[in-house]
């Protein structure tokens, strides 16, 4: 029996293509006249930018090829969903000649000698003016059987981490932990504000800045959020609301929503860290305080590999976990797409590719 790589039935959440039928493993490519090794994956096969749930496809692509000889496969046991993937289904980021594209930026998996390892997600990438790609922007993603990187991308798994944890940490909390350190050069800071505090990079922040023994402020529109918020170690505060203090470091991942309040919370020369703006990109901003309190504004992106090794060395040393919302099998990656759209999670969304 030979199919097509793309959509064939329904299944699971109702907005979302499965291709549960389509069963054999390995697929005929017309041109060549050769089969191709198929794995599971979960993938934009169009863009929508109202409903980003309509544009996942769950069903069967290619198994993973190398564009250079120092790519190896891994074999993914856990993977975690990120906001990027929405953005990706919304046609954020990528162009429609790149679909279909797997998405999912974050794993956690055995490479081809059976070490157990963490995907660094950041690859070196021709062409893109950064030079570099997350995995599923040019590359495919980890939501998927198998992904391949470059070799020096991966790094070896801390013993006592799960694969679960460790897959919630490539991304938000890599970013998480730059925003903090190099960027917000926490040391130096006593007070921290985070706001939006039920996002991924918005919990890893607390959580972080709670174990590094800073007074940690948080916000969120939710009641119950703030309640979760604060047993983490955060002053857990309504979105706009007076602090008790001027804050030296601000993290800022939601954008127009909270932007003038992160520029009136924060100390002279504070530094306000942005790697996000879930709620718009264009606030205001009053330039007066900018330049009176002489505050530093800064983007920042992901991290470098040696940010996320010193991230897995405090995690394990610190006995700090990742914060996880839910732990949902493979199978049933569409309800978890579905959960991150909520937009009622608290801390990540990681995918058990191992049941
Ligand atoms: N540059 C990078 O390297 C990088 C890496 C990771 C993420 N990001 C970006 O950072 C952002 C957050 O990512 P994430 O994965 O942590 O997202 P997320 O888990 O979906 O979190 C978004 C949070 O933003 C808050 N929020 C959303 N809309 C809001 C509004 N209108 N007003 C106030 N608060 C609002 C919510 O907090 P409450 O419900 O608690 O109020 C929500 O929990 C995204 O834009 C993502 O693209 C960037």
């Amino acid at each position: 029996m030979v199919a097509d790589i793309g959509v064939s039935g329904t299944a699971g959440h109702p907005d979302v293509h499965d291709t549960e039928m389509i069963r054999p493993r390995r697929l005929l490519n017309p041109a060549r006249l050769v089969t191709v090794p198929i794995m599971r994956a979960a993938f934009a096969s169009r863009f929508d930018d109202a409903n980003p749930l309509a544009a996942l496809t769950v069903g069967e692509r290619p198994e993973p090829t190398h564009p250079d000889d120092d790519w190896v496969t891994v074999r993914i046991r856990a993977s975690s969903l990120n906001h990027h993937d929405l953005w990706s289904l919304r046609g954020v980021g990528l162009r429609e000649d790149q679909l279909p594209m797997i998405l999912g930026c974050d794993a956690a998996g055995v490479d081809p000698d059976g070490n157990e390892v963490v995907v660094y997600p950041v690859v070196p990438t021709p062409g893109d003016p950064r030079g570099v790609s997350i995995l599923s922007e040019h590359f495919p993603g980890t939501l998927a059987e198998q992904v391949a990187v470059p070799r020096s991308n991966l790094l070896p798994l801390p013993a006592g981490l799960a694969a679960t944890d460790a897959a919630c940490l490539p991304t938000a909390w890599l970013t998480a932990w730059r925003m903090l350190t190099t960027k917000g050069r926490v040391d130096d800071a006593d007070a921290v504000l985070v706001q939006g505090a039920g996002g991924g990079v918005a919990t890893a922040a607390v959580a972080l800045a709670a174990a590094m023994g800073k007074r940690v402020y948080a916000t969120s529109r939710d009641a119950a959020k703030r309640e979760r918020i604060a047993q983490l170690g955060a002053t857990a505060v309504e979105p706009g609301s007076r602090l008790p203090e001027r804050v030296d470091v601000v993290i800022e991942t939601v954008g127009a929503a909270t932007f003038d309040h992160s520029l009136k919370s924060a100390a002279p020369m504070a530094r306000i860290v942005v790697s996000g703006a879930t709620a718009g990109h264009e606030p205001k901003v009053n330039l007066r305080r900018v330049f009176a309190m002489q505050l530093e504004i800064l983007g920042t992106s992901m991290g470098t590999p040696d940010e996320l090794t010193a991230l897995l060395a405090f995690c394990a040393e610190r006995g700090v976990r990742p914060v996880v919302d839910s732990v949902i099998p493979f199978s049933r990656v569409t309800d978890a797409f579905a959960r991150l759209h909520s937009g009622d999670v608290f801390g990540k969304v990681v995918l058990d590719h191992t049941t």
